[in-house]
C-alpha cells in the first residue's frame, strides 16, 4: 500500500457557469499546496469539461497511478453519485434500478470512456459534518 502511487481526482457536478470551477479549482490549489507530491486535478461529471475521463487520461499520463481516488464534492448522496459517476468511471455501482424503464441520461453522448488499469475508489461525498454545519451558521450570520 505504502508504494503504491495514488492520484486524486476532486469531482465538481459542473456548469455552464465559472463559479463552480473557481471553488473546485481553489480546492486543487490547496490540496498541492499541502501535498505537494500528490497528484490532484478537478473534473466535472457533466456539462463542462474536463470531464472524467479526460481528467483521468492527464492524471494517468503525467503520473504512473496504481489507483486514483475520487472525491465527489457534493453535499450528499444522490443518483449522480451513486448511479452516474460510477456509470462514467465504469466502476461497480450498489444502485439498482428500478423496473420503471428509467433511462439514463448523461449530457456527454459524445464523452471518451475512462481507461485505467489500477483501482478506482470513489469515496462518500460531504455529508453531515459539523464543520459543514460552522460554515451554514456564517452564512446566517452574515445577515443577522
Ligand atoms: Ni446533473
Amino acid at each position: 500500500m505504502a508504494d503504491e502511487k495514488t492520484g486524486i481526482l476532486l469531482l465538481s457536478h459542473g456548469s455552464r457557469l465559472d463559479d463552480g470551477e473557481e471553488v473546485i479549482k481553489a480546492y486543487k490549489e490547496m490540496y498541492v499546496e499541502e501535498f505537494p507530491d500528490m497528484p490532484v486535478e478537478y473534473g466535472f461529471m457533466e456539462i463542462r469539461k474536463p470531464g472524467i475521463p479526460e481528467t483521468i487520461r492527464k492524471l494517468t499520463e503525467e503520473n504512473d497511478l496504481d489507483r486514483i481516488i475520487v472525491v465527489p464534492v457534493f453535499v450528499a448522496h444522490g443518483l449522480h453519485t451513486k448511479r452516474d459517476i460510477p456509470g462514467l468511471l465504469g466502476i461497480e455501482s450498489d444502485y439498482e434500478e428500478d423496473d420503471h424503464g428509467h433511462h439514463h441520461h448523461h449530457h456527454d453522448h459524445d464523452e471518451e470512456e475512462v481507461e485505467f488499469d489500477g483501482e478506482i475508489i470513489l469515496t462518500d461525498p460531504l455529508g453531515v459534518d459539523r464543520r459543514m454545519f460552522e460554515i451554514i451558521k456564517d452564512r446566517v450570520s452574515e445577515h443577522l
